[in-house]
């Protein structure tokens, strides 16, 4: 391993940037940056300049670090991510959570965009991930013999915090089994209909080898998709990432709404 993909190069440079010691990460997938608007920041650092870290080069992904406070809570943001179909290796996509393991970081919230396979699920609507299924045809920790326990990604607590936030901002929040795939392009709807099968309730492209890897460090993983269209063959019309980003900005404020009220409640949990 050479000092560029080194977790621990990382790790030693966000110490440096910051005197903040947040306990708790978030990584903001599609439509969940206007989170950032309620984060008093003490110190943002780009991707670029992060060794190891992989710039997004997908539209609705910043790659900005930041350190700051949502409410009293301090938090480091992940805004923007990389997706394994932009290229990367699983190592370079999961990085970002070696980095942060390295950095001391103890829970991990991952967000993300997501079609609904669940008939209930609507546009707009907001998963807490009970569980995954892996169908990206790879896994992060290939090459090692790291035999990770999977029985529960999704941590309890995390995810009992999450449903208390939102009774807190009185919105609905689904619960369900998030199934990613590889991407980019979407999926048929003979694979929507396999998926349902399989128990799939909403299907994406990430949060899947960051969930693995996060487990494989011994962090606390929680994770929300934002429902931004029903999954192929489910709809009226057909799916483009113009579509699904304007139903995530759409439902932003609500989602970071969401997130305030969870950061709020994580820190009174911490006390
Ligand atoms: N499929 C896969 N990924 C997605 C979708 C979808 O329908 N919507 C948002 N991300």
């Amino acid at each position: 391993m050479n000092q560029e993909t080194n977790p621990q190069t990382a790790a030693a440079m966000l110490k440096k940037v910051s005197r903040f010691r947040p306990k708790l990460a978030i990584v903001l997938g599609s439509g969940f940056h206007h989170a950032l608007e309620a984060l008093s920041v003490d110190a943002q650092l780009p991707y670029g300049k992060i060794p190891g870290f992989p710039k997004p080069t997908v539209e609705g992904h910043a790659g900005q670090l930041y350190f700051g406070a949502l409410g009293s809570t301090p938090v480091l943001v992940l805004s923007g991510r990389t997706h394994f179909y932009e290229g990367h290796s699983m190592e370079r996509v999961t990085f970002a959570v070696r980095a942060l393991a390295a950095f001391g970081i103890c829970d991990l919230l991952l967000t993300s965009a997501a079609g609904g396979i669940n008939k209930k699920f609507r546009p707009g609507d907001f998963m807490v991930i009970t569980d995954h299924i892996n169908f990206m045809g790879t896994n992060p920790l290939r090459g090692t013999t790291h035999f990770v326990d999977m029985t529960q990604v999704y941590d309890s607590e995390l995810q009992k915090l999450l449903l208390a936030a939102a009774r807190e901002c009185k919105m609905k929040l689904r619960q369900g089994v998030y199934l990613a795939v590889c991407g980019p392009n979407y999926e048929t709807p003979a694979e929507i209909r396999a998926f349902a099968t399989l128990g799939a309730d909403a299907v994406g492209m990430s949060t899947v080898p960051e969930a693995i890897v996060a487990r494989q460090w011994g962090l606390n993983v929680a994770g929300i998709s934002c429902i931004t269209n029903p999954a192929a063959g489910f709809g009226k019309k057909s799916l483009s990432h113009a579509d699904v980003l304007e139903t995530a900005e759409r439902a932003g404020k609500s989602g970071a709404n969401l997130l305030q009220h969870f950061a709020k409640l994580y820190g009174e949990d911490d006390q």
